[in-house]
């Protein structure tokens, strides 16, 4: 849940590394420092806050050097403060570590270092690793981190550089991301790709237990025997442009009107001109389909809620058995998985530790593994069988908004395919769905041309402390994200309920002048929600209502809503990629109206790589 970056060239490495520090700002924002090694001494910077705290201490501080080593740190182990900040020193300053993960033995590694007669300077458990390399140093770094690494218990990727040996840097990796990115006459190291993307867009991905030797004219990757390893270069198609704010306020705000585009982008390539879905990297055929008998959906956060929309496209075009559960209770429920079960993981990151461990459960019993991820070469897209990549570029706010848009077309996508090999989606109503999807980013291009009215609304609105959000079908699991939006960035208390469910209990909750945010783009259930809706308004609710054109006549009332707002007609299949667009600003705008920091949420991350 940190950010590591790394620099070995010829450029001055310690601007390079703020700069790529910012990148990763996302995934850890409480602290940061970067070491930067010249004249055969590292020197160290740190610092408590945001990087822009860091610049601070080193606008009249300047570190020179052409080799260095930068961190973002989201507390795990220690308060966040600038003794806990990394880089993190040998004890003779000659070796500096930064480090990504956790490292679960560190109270009994720490005790027997400390009777070894180290010293610790900070509460984290990243400086066991750090003595560790400088306990098993004797003139090779690489021998040393590997050594290290044998003892530790827990997830890492570490950088280091030692003073001894000033022309190379020294990675190593297990159970958190980190990629190496290949320059020319100059090289990085960085847990994710955005970081150093304005440098390249060629990429060694490392894997677990694996170490890698970088000096600025070249990259070896070896095992954990250091025996080396070959691995074939990743390229990343994506802009230096797609990881910058590009004059958006917050880059929450600039990924959800990217949406049109990259729900494009999920579904390119993907539909045939007859209509047929062609999935490249799913392999899965209809003998193979015959053998399954049921399919689990396990994700975290925002990948579940799209999960939930994908288990109702594939319970109705394919007809098969559904079970979805997040990931954290997944692993450790036991559950039932054998050769016969597909199991589906959509993660935006490809990098969530509990979706990996659910998948290391499913291989383990023998089942299928489709992943639906953002990241090209992630762990979870490598130790899936099959994949797809929801090709939404990078999503760098906390909140996730158009990974989740393009998760759920790519489940669409994946709930046809598996229909047609079942042979249960006609020729024409495929032919209408693909068509609708095309069409799709129309529908989110109108919700993000009421962005006005409804920040306007939502302004109006900011000092409600409760907001409840309500819907049937689809409208219900959307209602979900958009309450997981909302508490998360605006820290507004949201809750969401199947709008029949409503007089089971939630009611009592409605009083003079509550606010309820209510979906009503589903046909089948329309005037169920309006009944709902009427419940809620005659206790005094004001209803905030979301529904397509093609139902304006039959909503009564409509001018007693709070506030209403159309799409344009579509499938109601297709409107859950619209519709929570919706939400998605409702919540971005009642955050900045509330001062918060919209893409660096307190106390949240975007990769949660522990668990
Ligand atoms: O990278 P992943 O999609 O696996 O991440 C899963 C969740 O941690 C993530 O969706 C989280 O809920 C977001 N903050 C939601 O906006």
């Amino acid at each position: 849940m940190c950010g590591i970056v790394g620099y070995i060239g010829d450029k001055q490495a310690q601007n390079i590394l703020v700069d790529g520090l910012k990148r990763l700002e996302y995934r850890g924002y409480d602290s940061s420092g970067v070491a930067v090694l010249d004249n055969n001494q590292i020197e160290i910077a740190k610092k408590k806050g945001k990087i822009k705290d860091l610049e601070g201490v080193l606008v009249n501080n300047e570190i020179n050097g052409t080799i260095g080593i930068g961190h973002t740190r989201w507390a795990t182990h220690g308060e966040p403060s600038d003794r806990n900040a990394h880089p993190h020193f040998s004890m003779d300053e000659k070796i500096a570590i930064v480090h990504n993960g956790i490292i679960e033995n560190y109270n009994e590694l720490r005790e027997e270092l400390k009777s070894e007669g180290y010293k610790f300077n900070s509460d984290t458990d990243t400086e066991v690793i750090v003595h560790l390399v400088e306990k098993y140093y004797d003139g090779d770094l690489l021998k040393a981190v590997n050594r290290a690494t044998k003892d530790l218990v827990g997830s890492y990727s570490i950088g280091a550089i030692s003073s001894d040996e000033p022309d190379r840097l020294i990675a190593a990796r297990y159970s958190s991301p980190l990629v190496i990115g290949i320059g020319e006459g100059e090289n990085f190291i960085a847990s994710d790709i955005p970081a150093v993307l304005e440098h390249t867009k060629n990429y060694y991905i490392l894997e677990d237990h694996e170490l890698a030797e970088i000096t600025k004219n070249d990259i070896k990757i070896y095992n954990q025997d250091l025996e080396p390893v070959e691995r074939e270069i990743t390229h990343v198609t994506w802009d230096a442009k797609d990881a910058q704010k590009d004059g958006y306020p917050f880059f929450m705000l600039k990924e959800i009107n990217e949406q049109p585009r990259a729900l494009q982008d999920a579904i390119r390539g993907r539909i045939k001109e007859n209509g047929d879905i062609k999935l490249d990297d799913v392999v899965i055929t209809k003998e193979d389909l015959d053998k399954i008998d049921h399919i689990q959906i396990v994700a975290c956060g925002t990948a579940y809620n799209a999960g939930l929309i994908g288990k109702k496209y594939i319970e109705k075009y394919a007809r098969i058995p559904i079970e979805i559960e997040t990931a954290s209770e997944y692993r450790y429920k036991n559950p039932i998985v054998t050769e016969n079960t597909l199991l589906i993981v959509l993660s935006q990151s490809g990098e969530t530790a509990d979706t990996l461990a659910a998948i290391d459960i499913a291989k383990k019993n023998g089942a299928r593994v489709l992943a639906i991820t953002n990241v090209i070469g992630s762990s979870i897209a490598r130790q899936s069988n099959d994949v797809i990549y929801t090709n939404a570029g990078p999503e760098i706010a906390v909140a996730s908004t158009k990974a989740y848009v393009t998760q759920v077309a790519c489940m669409m996508l994946v709930a046809l395919h598996l229909g047609r090999l079942k042979g249960l989606v006609s020729d024409e109503k495929l032919k209408k769905l693909t068509t609708e999807l095309k069409q799709a980013s129309d529908h989110i291009q109108k919700a993000l041309d009421d962005s006005e009215e409804l920040e306007e609304y939502v302004t109006a609105n900011k000092d409600h402390e409760d907001l409840y959000l309500i819907g049937r079908g689809h409208d219900y699991n959307t209602a979900i994200e958009g309450s997981l939006k909302i508490k998360e960035i605006s820290y507004v208390h949201s809750e969401s309920f199947s709008a029949g469910e409503l007089k089971h209990g939630p009611i009592a909750l409605i009083e003079d002048g509550t606010i309820v945010l209510a979906v009503a783009t589903q046909e089948d259930v329309l005037e169920k929600v309006m009944s709902n809706i009427e419940e809620v308004r005659t206790r005094g609710g004001k209803v905030f209502l979301v529904t397509q054109e093609k139902f304006k006549d039959r909503i009564a009332d409509l001018d007693k809503m709070d506030k209403v707002f159309f799409l344009p007609d579509m499938d109601d299949d297709i409107a859950p990629l619209a519709s929570v667009v919706y939400l998605q600003l409702f919540a971005y705008f009642l955050a900045v109206a509330n001062g918060r920091n919209v893409d660096q949420p307190r106390n949240l991350a975007k990769a949660v790589t522990v668990e």
